[in-house]
């Protein structure tokens, strides 16, 4: 069975799942680093030349590739539960796991990162508010388990995937 992790950026997903793929011995896989490498280039790269519409469908196929996958770690990209396609698909790619955040805490952690293009310029916390309230219902819907993560360590955060999936 794939574990497949989604959240909002800065929520720990490529962290937690590497993590979670030494502890369990399952391959980490990661949509963005799929789409980056089939593309041969960076994301915000993708953003800036073809805008969020056309990452979104790259972002889709991206998951549909995994459906075959088996006993992975499956990271995604913030946005992907924003594309109704790939809400289906998230759930037919595994067991999903939310890992919520507090706007706060994304700030704090994406400070001085300027790799996110839905996140470049002043005024982040409101930014990550907006983006976040919109996003609430999708990663709640599309999830199997939610985790808040704000105060937890990736070890316990590990833990408790293991506990109810590994
Ligand atoms: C995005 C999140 C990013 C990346 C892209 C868009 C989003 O991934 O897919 O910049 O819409 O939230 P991370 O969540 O890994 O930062």
């Amino acid at each position: 069975m794939n574990i497949v992790l989604i959240g909002f950026m800065g929520s720990g997903k490529t962290t937690v799942g590497k993590a979670l793929s030494a502890k369990c011995g399952k391959e980490f896989l990661d949509t963005d680093a799929l789409i980056e490498a089939k593309e041969g280039r960076k994301i915000s790269e993708i953003f800036a030349k073809e805008g969020e519409g056309h990452f979104r469908k790259l972002e889709y196929a991206a998951l549909k590739s995994l459906l075959d996958a088996k006993d992975k770690i499956i990271s995604t990209g913030g946005g992907i539960v924003t594309y109704p396609d790939n809400r289906g698909l998230l759930k037919k790619a595994g067991k999903v796991v939310y890992l919520r955040v507090k706007p706060e805490t994304v700030v704090k952690r994406l400070e001085g990162d300027e790799s996110r293009p839905l996140l470049v310029g002043d005024d982040k916390l409101s930014k990550v508010e907006n983006l976040l309230s919109s996003r609430k219902a999708m990663y709640e819907d599309a999830a199997d388990i939610i985790i808040d993560v704000d105060y937890l360590l990736v070890e316990e955060i590990v833990g408790l995937i293991v506990k109810d999936f590994a």
